[in-house]
């Protein structure tokens, strides 16, 4: 069966998707239709932290789905509940809402701040350069025209602030001010880290103007940079928190976290998702909690991340075409002086997978748990399709 000829008969086309069939995934490996082997290091999109069909989530999803799938939120799990307890655990005094994606998070996140504004306050300040998703109110919040400009009109209360530029930031502060969403890693913006000084000072200004502060986690949680959630790199404490990607490691979720401050402002009725937090996602979250403390994730991630930044700066001053790195634990973006489309399908060739990203950036973002030699063979194989350019 000619698998990309049914994509192109009945699959809508909203996806350049590149590269052969995949059948099958183990670790940091993917194999072909024909059996040939390629090495992830950017699986599942920033998802599969634990990598590709981890034996212990396999196990507990065959596990929980035997004993219980789905249930609606208007009656008692107890998976939801320990998971929505490990994630407050883990964090700040806050409630959790469950939902499926990073958007539907993002959503849930502005009305929260519209709820917060009472009206007279509505306007969410987001920045230039993010990405929060695609639904209408997480595509009106995204800094990037590209995205948005075919769609319009888009949802209104939304302002643009340059990001890691404080002093912008507050011009665009008025009375009707509500929040301010940001990510502490710009992802598909290009893999850009926030300032300490900046974030801490926003931090203050937020608190001291009673500005509700977003962290949008969704590529950053899950022990990605080093931290288990990213904002505790910067010693501050978000109002809401929203994950996804990591937190499932491929199974869909998210989760609005929302501090203890404000949670009292939505009631029943105000919001739901059917599928949000069913107990087998809820379950293999709990797992994936788990996996990480006893597989000391967070330390591995740490050590890993230290090599790749060594081992890409190396390749920094080889190559005259890479402007920057960028790296934050196991989220590195390489900044080119030319195109990264070609730098990704010459990987491809290769057998690597990589992103990306922003026109000129090749994102990697690797399983938390890649062996180191799987690491090394990867950065190699990367070296050799620089070569070509
Ligand atoms: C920071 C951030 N927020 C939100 C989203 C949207 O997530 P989803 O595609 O699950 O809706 C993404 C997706 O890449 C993201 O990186």
């Amino acid at each position: 069966m000619d698998i990309k000829q049914l994509y192109k008969k009945y699959s809508l086309n909203t996806y350049t998707r590149l590269g052969p069939v995949f059948l099958k995934g183990k670790g940091s490996f993917l194999w072909d239709q024909n059996r040939r082997r390629y090495l992830d290091l950017f699986p599942g999109w920033g998802v599969s932290i634990l990598g590709h069909s981890h034996p212990r989530l396999a196990k507990i999803i065959a596990r929980q789905a035997k004993c219980l799938i789905h249930l609606p939120n208007n009656l008692f799990s107890v998976e939801q509940a320990l998971l929505a307890k490990k994630i407050v655990d883990k964090s700040f005094p806050a409630k959790v809402f469950f939902a499926n994606s990073g958007a539907e998070a993002v959503e849930g996140a502005v009305k929260l701040s519209r709820l917060f504004g009472k009206g007279s306050r509505y306007e969410v300040i987001t920045m230039k350069n993010s990405f929060h998703g695609r639904t209408f109110g997480a595509l009106s919040a995204t800094g990037q025209k590209k995205y948005k400009e075919v769609f319009k009109p888009l949802v209104p209360g939304f302002k643009e602030a340059r990001f890691n530029d404080f002093c912008d930031f507050k011009r665009k502060v008025t009375a009707k001010t509500a929040a301010v969403m940001l990510e502490l890693i710009q992802g598909e913006g290009g893999v850009n880290v926030a300032d300490k000084d900046y974030v801490q000072k926003l931090y203050a200004y937020c608190k001291a103007k009673n500005i509700l502060l977003i962290i949008d986690e969704v590529q950053t949680g899950m022990a990605r940079t080093g931290k288990l959630f990213c904002y505790q790199n910067y010693g501050i404490m978000p109002d809401i928190m929203i994950l996804s990607k990591g937190l499932g490691a491929g199974v869909p979720i998210s989760a609005i976290v929302v501090s203890n401050r404000i949670s009292g402002l939505i009631k029943p009725g105000m919001h739901a998702s059917t599928f949000g937090g069913s107990p087998l996602i809820c379950r293999v979250c709990r797992e994936v909690f788990d996996i990480i403390e006893m597989d000391g994730i967070i330390l591995k991630t740490v050590k890993s991340g230290k090599y790749l930044n060594e081992r890409l700066q190396a390749l920094k001053s080889k190559f005259s075409f890479i402007k920057q790195i960028r790296i934050k634990g196991l989220m590195a973006g390489i900044e080119l002086d030319i195109e990264s489309l070609p730098v990704f399908k010459k990987c491809l060739e290769k057998k690597l997978i990589v992103n990306s990203t922003h026109g000129n950036v090749i994102r990697i973002m690797p399983a938390l748990n890649i062996e180191q030699n799987n690491l090394t063979q990867g950065i190699d194989i990367f070296e050799e399709a620089l070569k070509r350019f």
